[in-house]
C-alpha cells in the first residue's frame, strides 16, 4: 500500500469558511453540497498547472498519476481497504449501475438464464439503483423489491427472506435520501456474506454522517458522490472488494482505472473527492452533534407550531440520518410550500430533489404507505456543516407564515 501524506491539515473547520454564496437559508444538503473551499484550492492546481494525462510518460503526467495514487490510497484508508478495490467513476449513478449490471451480466454469462439470475434490492432505493434493477428485469432477470416498514426502514428479515438459490446480488442503501432512515446493512451483510452472495450498498447520504468502513458494514461493493460530502458534483467512487465477480460491461476504453471504467481520469475532481472524504471523516462525529442538535431544534418548533404536521421516516432520531427531517403538512401541497419557501428566501425540498419537476409522488413514501396525497404534502428539510441555529429559526418562522397564509387561503375558498 503507498503511505501518503494527508490532503488536509488537521485544523480543518466545521463552519464552511466564507463562499460566495448568497443570503439563501440553504436547507437541501441532501440534494448537494456547495464544495469545501479548501478542498477547492486543493483542486485548483490540477486543472492549470498539473494539468498532465495520468497515462502520459513524462514529468507532468506522472504528477497527474501520482495524485490519482495519492487520492485512491485516502479514499481506501477511509474505506478500510486496498486502493486497487476503487473504481473512481463520473459519479454514484454511474457507481450504481455498475455494480448492479456488472454483477447481474457476470453471473448470466457465467451461468446462463436458467432458472434466471435473481436480484434483491428495496422498494425504497434511488433512481440510480431502482433503474437499471427494473431494466435487468425486463431483459429476463428476476427482481425482488423488499418493502419498508411505514418508518421507512426495510427490515434485514425481509431482505433475507427474499433470498432465493439463484439471487446473484443483493443491493440495500446505507441511508434514505428522502426520510434519512439508515437502513440494517450491517445485519444483511452477515447474511450475505454467509450465502456468498455480493452485497453492494449505496452509500451515497451516509458519507460524513455514519462510518464507512467495508469490512464493518460487511459490503462487497459501495457506492459514493462527492457532490454530497462537499467535494465537487460529477465524480464517485465504485468499491469492488476483491474476487467479486463482477463484469465491465458500462464503459469500455482506453483501459484507465485498470480496465474497469475506461476514460481519461477525471483528476481535478478525483483529487476533490479525495480531500473532501478526509475531512468530512475527520469531522464526523462534530457534524453528528452540530446537524442532529439543529435538526431537532427545527423539529421540536415545526411541530410546537403545526401540531397535525407528521414525520416522515423513523420517529427514534438514532435511525435517522442527523440533518434530515422530513413532514408531511395536511392540506398544503409540497410544491406550493417550496415555491413561497424560495420566493422569501429558503430552498428546501419535495420529496427526492434528483426528481424535481415529476409530477409522480415519491415511490418512497408511497412504499411506507402513504396516501398519495400524505405524500405530496411532504417537504424534506436537510440541514448541514453551515446550519446555524437563526437558519432553522428563521426557515421554520417562514414555513408557519406559509402554512397559515395556504391554509388560509384554502378555507376562503
Ligand atoms: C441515495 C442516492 N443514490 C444515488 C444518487 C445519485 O447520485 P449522483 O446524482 O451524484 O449520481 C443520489 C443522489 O441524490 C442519492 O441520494
Amino acid at each position: 500500500m503507498v503511505c501518503i501524506e494527508p490532503f488536509v491539515l488537521p485544523s480543518v473547520e466545521l463552519r464552511m469558511l466564507p463562499t460566495a454564496k448568497d443570503d439563501t437559508i440553504y436547507l437541501d444538503h441532501a440534494a448537494t453540497t456547495p464544495v469545501d473551499p479548501q478542498v477547492l484550492q486543493i483542486m485548483l492546481p490540477y486543472f492549470t498547472q498539473q494539468f498532465g494525462n495520468p497515462s502520459s510518460l513524462y514529468r507532468l503526467g506522472q504528477e497527474g498519476r501520482a495524485a490519482l495514487d495519492r487520492a485512491r490510497s485516502s479514499v481506501a484508508r477511509t474505506l478500510g481497504c486496498i486502493p486497487s478495490e476503487i473504481v473512481f467513476t463520473g459519479g454514484a449513478t454511474e457507481s450504481d449501475n455498475l455494480a448492479i449490471e456488472g454483477v447481474a451480466w457476470r453471473r448470466r454469462r457465467l451461468q446462463g438464464d436458467a432458472p434466471a439470475p435473481h436480484i434483491v434490492t428495496t422498494s425504497i432505493e434511488h433512481h440510480a439503483v431502482l433503474h437499471p434493477a427494473q431494466s435487468l428485469q425486463q431483459r429476463g432477470f428476476t427482481v425482488t423489491f423488499a418493502a419498508p416498514n411505514e418508518h421507512g426502514v426495510v427490515p434485514a428479515e425481509r431482505v433475507i427472506a427474499a433470498i432465493r438459490p439463484e439471487t446473484c446480488l443483493i443491493s440495500v442503501m446505507y441511508a434514505n435520501n428522502e426520510t434519512g432512515a439508515i437502513q440494517p446493512v450491517a445485519e444483511i451483510g452477515r447474511i450475505a456474506r454467509e450465502r456468498g452472495i455480493p452485497f453492494h450498498v449505496d452509500a451515497v447520504q451516509a458519507a460524513g454522517a455514519l462510518p464507512l468502513r467495508v469490512d464493518d458494514i460487511g459490503c462487497d461493493l459501495l457506492s459514493l458522490s462527492a457532490h454530497k460530502f462537499y467535494g465537487p458534483k460529477g465524480v464517485g467512487v465504485l468499491y469492488i472488494r476483491r474476487d467479486t465477480p463482477i463484469d465491465f460491461v458500462q464503459q469500455e476504453g482506453g483501459g484507465q482505472e485498470e480496465g474497469r471504467r475506461g476514460g481519461t481520469e477525471n483528476v481535478p475532481g478525483i483529487v476533490g473527492l479525495s480531500a473532501a472524504l478526509e475531512k468530512a471523516e475527520h469531522l464526523r462525529e462534530a457534524y453528528v452533534t452540530h446537524c442532529s442538535g439543529l435538526r431537532d431544534r427545527m423539529e421540536e418548533a415545526l411541530f410546537a407550531a403545526i401540531p397535525d404536521a407528521q414525520l416522515n421516516g423513523p420517529r427514534d432520531r438514532a435511525l435517522r440520518l442527523p440533518g434530515h427531517l422530513n413532514v408531511a403538512i395536511p392540506g398544503v401541497q409540497g410544491e406550493t410550500a417550496l415555491l413561497s419557501l424560495d420566493m422569501q428566501g429558503v430552498a428546501a425540498s419535495a420529496g427526492s430533489a434528483c426528481t424535481t419537476g415529476n409530477a409522480e409522488p415519491s415511490h418512497v413514501l408511497m412504499a411506507m404507505g402513504a396516501s398519495e396525497e400524505r405524500s405530496r404534502a411532504s417537504l424534506r428539510f436537510s440541514l448541514g456543516r453551515d446550519t446555524t441555529a437563526d437558519d432553522v429559526d428563521e426557515a421554520v418562522d417562514i414555513l408557519i407564515e406559509t402554512v397559515e397564509r395556504v391554509r388560509e387561503l384554502a378555507g376562503a375558498r
